[in-house]
């Protein structure tokens, strides 16, 4: 669980989204659907979506994948990062979450370059391997927080040497540190953090965030 956010953390979000960050309606639209719908309210920030695309943007990412779609909020952004000819997958597991998640990428204008696919990440991984799409320049892991250290190995097997991969949710409220920890996600983080640590394939670091999402973070993580 990420600290409640305190007030100065909240007001200096808003104030990044009301200067850099800008607005945008069908950004603002995939917010208010997804509440509407009563999908938790989780998705990155917009500060965060935003790096998320710059992030993407800066590397000419042709190919993302995300795992973990919610209503559509973060891959909007990240398909708003792709070139001509470019596409991203996204994984959700909740048929309503994924409902709502394709009425926003239509609404977003980005449906044709997004491909949605309903199903458990590890059921529905293995058919993207199969399926070829990758090697993916770019991958965002934002699904269930204990499956992340088979997520990364996935990832990391569907990329290519220069390949980014983005781990949201790695730091929860400090907790990562709790070596004893009886919280299975925070122990999955601690897992996948072990293989950072010790996988030659790759290069690792993480960041610490605060803001509207409470205290957590980023892990950024470069194949080598
Ligand atoms: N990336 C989104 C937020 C994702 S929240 C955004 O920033 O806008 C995490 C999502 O992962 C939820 O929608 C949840 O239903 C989904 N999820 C949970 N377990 C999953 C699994 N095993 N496979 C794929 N998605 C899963
Ligand atoms: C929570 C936050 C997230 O960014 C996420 O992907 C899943 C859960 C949370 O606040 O519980
Ligand atoms: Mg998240």
């Amino acid at each position: 669980m990420p600290e409640v956010p305190n007030d100065r953390w909240m007001a200096v979000d808003r104030y990044l989204d009301d200067t850099i960050v800008g607005a945008d309606a069908a950004l603002e639209a995939a917010l208010a659907s997804s509440a509407a719908a009563d999908l938790p309210a989780i998705s990155v920030s917009p500060s965060q979506g935003k790096l998320l695309h710059v992030i993407a943007k800066a590397m000419g990412a042709r190919r993302i994948l995300e795992l973990g779609t919610l209503g559509g909020y973060s891959a909007i952004w990240l398909a708003r990062a792709l070139p001509p000819g470019g596409r991203l997958v996204t994984i959700e597991a909740d048929p309503k979450h994924a409902d709502v998640a394709r009425r926003n990428l239509e609404r977003a204008g980005v449906a044709a370059v997004v491909d949605l696919r309903v199903g458990a990440a590890l059921d529905v991984l293995p058919q993207v391997q199969a399926e070829r799409s990758g090697p993916f320049d770019f991958v965002f892991i934002d699904a269930d927080k204990a499956n992340y250290p088979q997520y990364l190995d996935w990832a990391i097997r569907l990329s290519r040497p220069g390949s980014l991969i983005v781990a949201d949710n790695v730091i929860r409220k400090g907790a990562v540190i709790e070596a004893g920890t009886s919280d299975t996600a925070v122990a999955a983080m601690r897992r996948m953090m072990a293989q950072l640590q010790s996988d030659p394939r790759v290069t690792a670091t993480a960041i610490q965030t605060v803001g509207v999402k409470g205290y957590d973070g980023f892990a950024a993580i470069l194949v080598t």
